[in-house]
């Protein structure tokens, strides 16, 4: 039997709601595989946990889930109770940090039963491979003087390590699948970290002689997933650029409410994060109204990395068939509610295995 340790943090608001039915479509799937156990371990940190001790998790907390295998996560955020930046910074972005999650993983794909807000949309299946620990995210800068004469700095920074990491990780991922490498620049506008990127990029490309690569600028690159994404494949992307492209990939398949990612681990020494791409959505918690797919389409992933790939493409098939049958909550156009759409989820993995 092969046993998988999963630290399970639903967080705040729909997280709630989504997160739970998820587990029930892991639970059928390790019924389905037959030789699958999940071993989950439930943290209750999030915004409420804040106000009853002061803090988002507990001191320890980063010990306490560091053995699992991957951590599952809802969402973050409920700006009535907590801060938002104090929020995010006491769980999610401590935990993408501290266990070193320096890759960000997002797919858009454009799935059977879904409306794309495309108006000719062809068959599109991308992955956004992200930077996700250094470049224009870094809080390096300052500011002096006011008034008229305020300066403001803000630095980014590349590293050749992080810029290597994550461009090996694109290639790797463009090799298994058969396809070709996107690097998304802006050397002509960005003097010295942009050069840099392209020329790590070039370095690289010759050590995967099999991957078909291309340099885009962001903003060409920016309208190619609008006007035509199905000539994208793979696309890495430093830390700013592959969080606007990500957006722009899940506006494209037709809700933010489907978007799944991952947060990953490279050396080993920590558990990857796995969460869907929206937040808590306050303004429908409560109503059992929330679309559950994200957050499945995330286990999905989580499958796919813990070694399962067989049972994560089974999840995805199982996912668009529901969305064909018309079995959708109210932000892609049906009336089903979150319970609903997780059991026809369910019933359409047991009949396909
Ligand atoms: P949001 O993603 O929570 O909601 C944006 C809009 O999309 C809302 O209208 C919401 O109802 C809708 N929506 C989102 N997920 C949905 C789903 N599964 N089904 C149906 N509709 C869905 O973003 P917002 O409103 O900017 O942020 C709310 C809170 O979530 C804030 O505290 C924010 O900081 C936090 N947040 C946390 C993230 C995380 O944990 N990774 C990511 C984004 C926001
Ligand atoms: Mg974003």
């Amino acid at each position: 039997m092969k046993k998988l340790a999963i630290a399970v943090i639903p967080g705040d608001g729909i997280g709630k709601e989504v997160v739970p039915e998820a587990l029930r479509v892991l639970d059928a799937v390790a019924e389905i595989h037959g030789g699958l156990e999940f071993d989950y371990s439930h943290y209750p940190w999030s915004c409420e946990y804040y106000i009853e001790h002061g803090e988002m998790m507990p001191k320890d907390g980063l010990e306490q889930i560091s053995q699992s295998d991957a951590i599952f996560l809802g969402a973050v955020g409920d700006p009535s109770l907590v801060p938002d930046h104090v929020s995010l910074a006491g769980l999610l972005l401590k935990i993408r940090r501290e266990f070193q999650q320096v890759i960000n993983v997002r797919p858009a794909k454009m799935l059977e039963g879904m409306v794309s807000p495309l108006s000719r949309p062809e068959n599109f299946d991308i992955m956004i491979v992200r930077e996700n620990s250094e470049g224009e995210y870094s809080s390096i800068g300052g500011r002096v003087h006011s008034g008229e004469d305020e300066v403001v700095v803000q630095n980014a920074v590349f590293t050749k390590k992080g810029v290597s990491r994550v461009m090996q990780y694109g290639f790797e991922i463009a090799q298994q699948r058969g396809g070709s490498l996107t690097s998304a620049t802006k050397s002509n506008g960005i003097a010295h970290s942009m050069p840099f990127w392209d020329e790590v990029f070039n370095e690289l490309s010759a050590n995967y002689p099999d991957v078909k690569t291309n340099s885009e600028h962001i903003d060409a690159l920016s309208a190619f997933f609008v006007t035509k994404p199905q000539t994208l494949d793979v696309v890495v992307a430093s830390n700013l650029f592959g969080d606007i492209l990500s957006d722009i990939g899940a506006a494209i398949m037709g809700s933010i409410g489907i978007a799944p990612a991952g947060n990953i681990n490279l050396n080993g020494k920590f558990p990857s994060m796995f969460e869907p791409v929206h937040g808590s959505a306050p303004d429908i918690y409560g109503k059992g109204i929330a679309n559950p797919i994200g957050q499945i389409w995330t286990a999905k992933m989580m499958l796919d990395h813990l070694g399962e790939p067989e049972m994560g493409a089974l999840v995805l098939l199982a996912i668009e068939e529901t969305l064909q049958q018309g079995i959708k909550t109210g932000d892609i156009g049906g009336n089903s509610n979150t319970k609903e759409v997780t059991d026809a989820v369910i019933a359409a993995l047991k009949r396909k295995s």
